[in-house]
């Protein structure tokens, strides 16, 4: 039995993903960023869209998420820091969106937003910010794919992690098990080569890390760490 086998949760038994962040990316060469994550073996392609309103920061939008489509096999996990998602989440369905996650904290109507996600056949998250409760999904839990643990205040890649967020993801990872529900726990901010063993142990299924992967010089084998660590 491999060793995430022997720590996971009771549910739907998953390999750990990793889902490298272009935000700490090269803007001007993103398609060889993308093929030197997808070399190294990561799972997913994390887009992490800001509005300068959401959060203090602005990256990019759909176009910029479309253009990955074809220049990687790997599918697209899409985080939409952004007020009034509803309006802009058509934008972002495309055939490798195999994600859309959107913040608690920006949804008036969060059960509509889910529903309009799903609508296009695609896997729903809904993301906490690090004061956000866990009981704020309560009503909403049965119908997400996926719940995203903001370990830093969003908006800015290569910040610290907030140690209380390994906590958060244990209690959920606990609510998961209780509930017999198998939606994915996803983490996002400070993610290093050093916590992620830990993170996953305590039920993250997804780890997103953006300046630990792109920041190195050899960004392939940076994922190769990553990948090579998490999925043995
Ligand atoms: C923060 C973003 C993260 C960010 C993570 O608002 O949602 O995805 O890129 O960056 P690191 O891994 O550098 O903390
Ligand atoms: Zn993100």
């Amino acid at each position: 039995m491999s060793a995430w086998k022997s720590i996971k949760h009771k549910g739907e038994q998953q390999m750990p993903r990793l889902a490298p962040s272009i935000l700490s990316a090269d803007f001007s060469a993103l398609a060889d960023s993308v093929a030197k994550i997808e070399a190294g073996g990561a799972d997913l392609v994390h887009c992490d869209v800001m509005d300068g309103h959401f959060v203090p920061n602005i990256t990019f939008g759909a176009p910029i998420v479309k253009s990955l489509v074809g220049k990687t096999s790997l599918p697209l996990d899409v985080h939409l820091m952004i007020e009034r998602p509803d309006e802009r989440i058509p934008d972002f369905v495309t055939p490798q969106t195999e994600f859309i996650v959107v913040h608690q904290e920006a949804c008036v109507h969060l059960h509509r937003t889910v529903q309009l996600i799903h609508s296009f056949g695609i896997k729903a998250g809904v993301a906490l910010n690090p004061a956000t409760p866990l009981g704020a999904l309560d009503y909403i839990l049965d119908d997400l794919d996926l719940v995203l643990i903001m370990s830093v205040n969003p908006g800015f890649g290569g910040q610290k992690f907030i140690p209380v967020a390994m906590e958060k993801i244990a209690q959920l990872s606990e609510m998961r098990e209780e509930s017999g529900l198998n939606f994915a726990i996803e983490v996002d901010g400070g993610v290093n080569l050093d916590n992620a063993m830990s993170l996953i142990a305590n039920g993250a299924d997804i780890l997103v890390a953006g300046s630990a992967v792109f920041g190195a010089e050899d960004v392939t084998a940076r994922t190769r760490e990553f990948t090579k660590l998490i999925h043995f």
